[in-house]
């Protein structure tokens, strides 16, 4: 289309019906913050800038989003204080947004299931309404509830949209409502987005107001109906944040999915974004796997297993049932089949890592780390004191307790409480 976007974001609300201390925007959503979800929204435009609106000390919003958007956009940040309305918050973002870009998109920032193809359709359908355009997300909800109505004539044409607190009560009735997503010509932003007025139920300057000055100016001003309304769900409450993390869930196992992972139960499955799965590997129910963690092709992985951050599984390996894993590599084709703790362990390739295992990586005030080396076989009940190093092709007895004054060599047998050096290096490794 060759016109250039900039993004301006609301996310200056308290978020005072989710009863938490953390700003709303930031609220966790399958291992990021909800805002997470919105600027990548954002950033599928490839905009000019993002402007964020945020409220009094949302320092946190302000850090995360620089850290999230790095060099992919110029941010800028807007304080409202205090808030007085969605359109007074788009006036409060103007400074910051400048006029460098055509057309300003305004999302808000309780909104993380928006596609980028609904946006890219709105943004067309705008391209196409003529100059000094705005155009509106709307959708039919069974349930209109609280959101504003989206009045039109009898031709059709769109007019206005109601706040529900200042609808008549046949307005009521409408179930056409405003998602709360724009797209302005910037020019226009700038020249009515002062005009707007107070005079409605919650005495606010909405931002839904603009839709009738451009009406009323004889601009066209268009309702662009959105495919899936599902997508303008927002997110007030903690029972809505767990409602849209299932159909984020959902994504995202469909992406694996695609990818070549079996899930072989996607209900009970917890991936988070940011996780890379190979084709080929299995997972099998009820396993929560955090963001960040990278496994390979051909791996299985559960039941029942919980992989925290900075985990890595080579290809072809297993992480079996009742396992838990945080900092740990487990090598190509090494298998932890049952009941281990994984704690800051890096291990080989080819290494068995017997049921009950548990690497004691902390010692009540900082956490350390164990080597295992390729073909290493962990019998069953082994404790391994870290810092530790388990050598290439060697062994421990079941439930031998290895301290990390133990200094074992490649290929040797250690058994007992404290573990012991049992036999020599003559034993040939086992690896299966
Ligand atoms: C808004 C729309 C409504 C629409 C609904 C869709 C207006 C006036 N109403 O209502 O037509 O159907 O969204 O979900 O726009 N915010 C600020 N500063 C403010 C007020 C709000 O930054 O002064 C931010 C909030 O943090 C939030 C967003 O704007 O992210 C929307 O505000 P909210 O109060 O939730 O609007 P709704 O009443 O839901
Ligand atoms: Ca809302």
């Amino acid at each position: 289309m060759g016109r250039s976007t900039s993004v301006v974001i609301l996310a200056a609300g308290k978020g005072t019906r989710m009863r938490s201390a953390t700003p709303k925007v930031l609220q966790p959503l399958c291992g990021r913050p909800m805002l997470g979800w919105v600027l990548d929204q954002a950033l599928a435009l490839d905009p000019v800038r993002i402007v964020v609106v945020i409220g009094h000390g949302s320092e946190k919003v302000e850090a995360y989003t620089r850290e999230h958007v790095g060099d992919r956009s110029r941010v800028e940040f807007a304080v409202q204080e205090p808030q007085r309305g969605t359109g007074h918050a788009v006036q409060c973002a103007l400074p910051g947004l400048g006029d460098d870009a055509d057309t300003a998109v305004v999302l808000y920032g309780d909104m993380p299931l928006l596609r980028p193809e609904s946006l890219e359709l709105l943004l067309s359908q705008h391209a196409d309404a003529g100059p000094r355009a705005m155009a509106i997300m709307v959708g039919e909800f069974e349930d209109p509830t609280a959101y504003g109505r989206i009045v039109r004539a009898e031709d059709g044409s769109v007019q206005e949209t109601v706040e529900e607190r200042d609808c008549s009560e046949e307005q009521r009735w409408i179930t056409e409502v405003n998602l709360g997503i724009y797209a302005f010509d910037m020019g226009l932003l700038h020249e009515n987005i002062g005009k707007l007025q107070d005079d409605n139920a919650q005495g606010e300057l909405y931002l839904t107001d603009m839709l009738g000055l451009s009406v009323q100016a004889g601009l066209p001003a268009i309702a662009v109906e959105i495919d899936d309304v599902g997508e303008g769900q927002g997110v007030n409450t903690l029972a809505q944040l767990a409602e849209v993390r299932w159909d984020l869930q959902a994504r995202i196992h469909e992406m694996h999915m695609a990818n070549g992972v079996r899930i072989e139960d996607p209900l009970t499955t917890y991936i988070d974004h940011g996780v890379t799965i190979g084709a080929g590997t299995l997972i099998q129910p009820c396993c929560v796997i955090r963001g960040g963690v990278t496994i390979g092709e051909g791996c299985e992985v559960g039941p029942f297993a919980h992989l925290r951050t900075g985990v890595v599984l080579e290809n072809a390996s297993v992480l079996g049932n009742f396992c838990e894993a945080k900092n740990s590599t487990l090598g190509e084709g090494s298998k932890a089949k049952h009941l281990t703790y994984l704690g800051n362990a890096i291990v080989g390739k080819k290494a068995n890592i017997g049921a009950g295992t548990v690497f004691a990586n902390y010692d009540g005030k900082h956490k350390h780390e164990t080597q295992v080396g390729d073909g290493a076989f962990i019998g069953s009940g082994t404790v391994i004191v870290a810092p530790n190093t388990i050598p290439a092709g060697s062994t421990t007895g079941a439930g031998a307790v290895v301290t990390s004054s133990a200094d074992i060599q490649p290929g040797e047998v250690w058994a007992g409480l404290p573990a012991r050096r049992l036999r020599g290096a003559d034993k040939k490794p086992s690896t299966d």
